[in-house]
């Protein structure tokens, strides 16, 4: 789905009720990347959330971090609007903002000790420099010692390992009641046709781990389900 679309109320209404069915790893692996919030989240520090959507991620955190104090950027005023009716009962624990991340650079955000940031499938709508970009956004934006937490599609770019994938598909799609085999075409050639048509630009595991490692970044995959993945970058105390 291009990014553009977000902007519609009625495709923001529609991807708010639906998160499951074309991802069903994503369940799962918010889990872990709650985990992982909870254990490290120190009180008084801020979180980013690049590409806050509808708000559900931000009541997962306060769900399980009822102190939590939250920033969320999105260019989607239609699916900010619906974060706003969901996080009615923790207004005085975020800020929302409206920004494009294809200018993160004039990002201007409240003055705060960033402690965590995270983004939850949205970062895949950048090109490669932009993404180097937000990676170093990321970097300058976090307190030394400070986390990202990525959770995002990643490319499927290996045309002769596509079969591969298929099998994962068609298996999750009967473990998890999902509609992913099909959904992501029939053949590689399909496949790519069917990221571009949605206006998707993911980038590959790797190159992810080298762009975040080259900003300054310990990085790592913490988990991966076909294309989908969950990654970290610790920064380092050097960049301070
Ligand atoms: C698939 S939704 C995910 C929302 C939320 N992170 C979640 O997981 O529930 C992707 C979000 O990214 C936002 N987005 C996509 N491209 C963007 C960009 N260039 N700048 C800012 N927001 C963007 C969309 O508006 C949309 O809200």
């Amino acid at each position: 789905m291009s990014y553009q679309d977000f902007q519609d109320p009625t495709v923001a209404q529609a991807w708010d009720a639906d998160n499951h069915s074309r991802n069903p790893s994503r369940s799962e692996q918010l889990d872990m990347m709650l985990t992982i919030i909870a254990d490290q989240y120190e009180d008084g520090k801020t979180i980013l959330d690049l590409g806050m959507g509808t708000g559900l991620v931000e009541a997962m955190v306060f769900q399980r971090v009822p102190q939590a104090q939250v920033v969320g950027v999105d260019a989607s005023a239609a699916m900010l609007a619906l974060a706003h009716q969901r996080l009615q009962s923790h207004a005085s624990q975020y800020t929302a903002l409206i920004h494009d991340f294809t200018e993160i650079a004039t990002l201007k955000l409240p003055e705060h000790a960033y402690q965590i940031v995270f983004s939850v499938q949205t970062l895949h709508h950048l090109t490669d420099s932009q993404l180097l970009t937000a990676y170093q956004f990321i970097d300058d934006t976090l307190e030394a010692g400070g986390l990202f937490l990525l959770l995002d599609r990643i490319a499927l770019d290996q045309s002769g390992l596509f079969d591969v994938y298929q099998s994962l598909w068609a298996r999750q799609d009967k473990v998890y009641h999902s509609q992913v085999y099909g959904a992501e075409g029939m053949t590689f050639a399909e496949h790519q046709m069917v990221v571009a048509g949605r206006g998707d630009l993911p980038t590959s595991l790797e190159r992810h781990l080298e762009l975040l490692k080259q900003v300054g970044f310990e990085a790592a995959c913490l988990h991966l389900q076909t294309n989908r993945a969950l990654l970290v970058g610790r920064k380092t105390l050097i960049n301070e």
